[in-house]
C-alpha cells in the first residue's frame, strides 16, 4: 500500500496493489472530521489509473457531504477497484484490499457500490472488520444498501414531484429511469406501485425486457433516455449524465435520481437551474443506503429511527427546491452549503473543545 503525497484535498489516499491477484485499488479518505470516512467500493473498468484516482477523489468529496446531510455520524471516504478482476482470483482480491483497508485503522469503512456485491464485502471482512453491508447487525436490518437507496429516492422524487408538478402523487406522472441496476431495477417497482408511467434504458437488454413486462414501462434507446418526453427524468446509472448539452434541450422539467456525481460540469447546474429545471442533489436524494449502512455498522439506531431517517430525505429534497426559488440560488450550491455549515461547526467545536 503506497500512500500518495501532494493531493491536498484529502486527509490521505492511497495506491493498492496486490500482484498475486492482479488488484490495483484507490482508497480516498477526504474527511473523518465527523467520523471514520465511510463510502462505498466500486469495481469498474476504468481506461486508465488516472480515471480511477479521479472517480476516488470525486465520490469521496461527495461522501462527505452526503454523510454530513444525511446527519449519520461519519465521514467520507471511498475506493475504486480497477476492473476487470481476474473471476478466479475475485475471492483473494476483495480480501487483499480488506488488508489494505484494515491497514488505515478504521479511518476508511467499505461497504457497497456499483460492481461490488454483499458477497465481495463478506470477502473484504475476512480480513478487517472495518467494512458494512454485511448483514443484519442484530437490529433487524443491514446488507444490500440498494433497497434503501431506492427507498430514500422515491421520496425525494415526490418531494420533485411536489415542487416542481404541483402533485401530491405520482400517479401518471411519467418518470424515465437511465440504469436499471440493483437501485434502478427497485426504484422501477415502488414508482410503478406508486401509479408513476415508466420510460426506461439500460445497456443490458435483458433488464430492459424485464422492466418492461413487470411494469409495462416504456422502452427507450441510450441516447434518448434523458431527453424523452417526460416530467422527471431519474438517472440510475453512471456519474456525470446530466451535460451542458443534455441541460440545454432535456424536456423533463425536473431531475431526481440515483446516481453520484449527476452533474458533468458546473455549467451544466448553471444551465439547469436557468431553464427552471428543479434538480433534486444527488448526494442529498442517494443517502438512503449510507443511512442504513451506516448505522449498521455504528449499530446505534433502531430500524425505526433509521428508516424514519430515510423518510426524512422527503422534506430535505422540498425544503432545498423551495429554498432554491425564493433565493433564487441553484439546489446544489444550497445543499454544499448546507454541508459546510455542519463542517465548520464540527470543526469550530474540535478546536474549541
Ligand atoms: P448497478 O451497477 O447495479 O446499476 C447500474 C446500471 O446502469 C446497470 O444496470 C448498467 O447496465 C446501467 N448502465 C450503465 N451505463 C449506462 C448507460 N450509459 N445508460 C443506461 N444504463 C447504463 O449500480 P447501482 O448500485 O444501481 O448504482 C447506480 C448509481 O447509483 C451509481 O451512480 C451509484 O454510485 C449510485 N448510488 C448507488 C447506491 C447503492 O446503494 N447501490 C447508493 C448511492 C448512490
Amino acid at each position: 500500500m503506497k500512500i500518495l503525497q501532494n493531493i491536498d484535498t484529502h486527509e490521505k489516499v492511497v495506491r493498492v496493489e496486490d500482484k498475486a491477484t492482479g488488484l490495483i485499488a484507490y482508497i480516498a479518505i477526504h474527511s473523518t472530521l465527523l467520523g471514520p470516512a465511510t463510502g462505498g467500493c466500486r469495481l469498474f473498468d476504468y481506461e486508465t489509473e488516472g480515471d480511477a484516482l479521479a472517480d476516488t477523489l470525486r465520490l469521496s468529496k461527495g461522501m462527505t457531504y452526503k454523510n454530513a446531510i444525511a446527519d449519520v455520524g461519519l465521514g467520507g471516504g471511498k475506493s475504486v477497484i480497477m476492473g476487470p478482476l481476474d473471476p478466479s482470483k475475485r475471492e483473494a482480491a476483495f480480501i487483499a484490499f480488506g488488508r489494505a483497508v484494515h491497514q488505515l485503522g478504521g479511518d476508511y469503512i467499505a461497504a457497497e457500490d456499483v460492481g461490488v456485491s454483499v458477497n465481495d464485502i463478506h470477502n473484504i471482512a475476512k480480513s478487517t472488520k472495518f467494512a458494512t453491508g454485511l448483514g443484519d447487525n442484530g437490529n433487524g436490518f443491514g446488507g444490500d444498501p440498494a433497497p434503501y437507496t431506492a427507498l430514500g429516492v422515491l421520496g425525494g422524487i415526490k418531494a420533485t414531484a411536489h415542487f416542481a408538478l404541483k402533485r401530491s402523487d405520482l400517479e401518471g406522472v411519467r418518470i424515465a429511469i437511465q440504469g436499471i441496476g440493483s437501485v434502478g431495477s427497485r426504484l422501477c417497482k415502488l414508482l410503478s406501485d406508486s401509479g408513476a408511467k415508466l420510460v426506461v434504458a439500460d445497456i443490458d437488454s435483458a433488464k430492459i425486457t424485464e422492466v418492461c413486462d413487470l411494469y409495462q414501462a416504456e422502452p427507450s434507446s441510450l441516447n434518448d433516455i434523458l431527453l424523452s418526453d417526460v416530467d422527471i427524468i431519474a438517472p440510475c446509472a453512471m456519474g456525470r449524465a446530466i451535460t451542458v448539452d443534455i441541460a440545454k434541450s432535456m424536456r423533463a422539467v425536473a431531475i431526481a435520481g440515483a446516481a453520484n456525481n449527476q452533474l458533468a460540469s458546473p455549467l451544466a447546474g448553471e444551465v439547469l437551474f436557468n431553464r427552471q429545471i428543479a434538480y433534486a442533489p444527488d448526494y442529498v436524494i442517494n443517502a438512503g443506503g449510507i443511512i442504513m449502512a451506516g448505522a449498521e455498522y455504528l449499530k446505534n439506531l433502531t430500524e425505526a429511527k433509521m428508516t424514519k431517517k430515510i423518510d426524512e430525505i422527503y422534506g430535505r429534497i422540498l425544503g432545498l427546491h423551495v429554498q432554491s426559488k425564493h433565493e433564487q440560488k441553484p439546489s446544489y450550491l444550497l445543499a454544499d452549503k448546507l454541508a459546510e455549515d455542519i463542517f465548520a461547526k464540527a470543526f469550530l467545536e474540535r478546536e474549541v473543545a
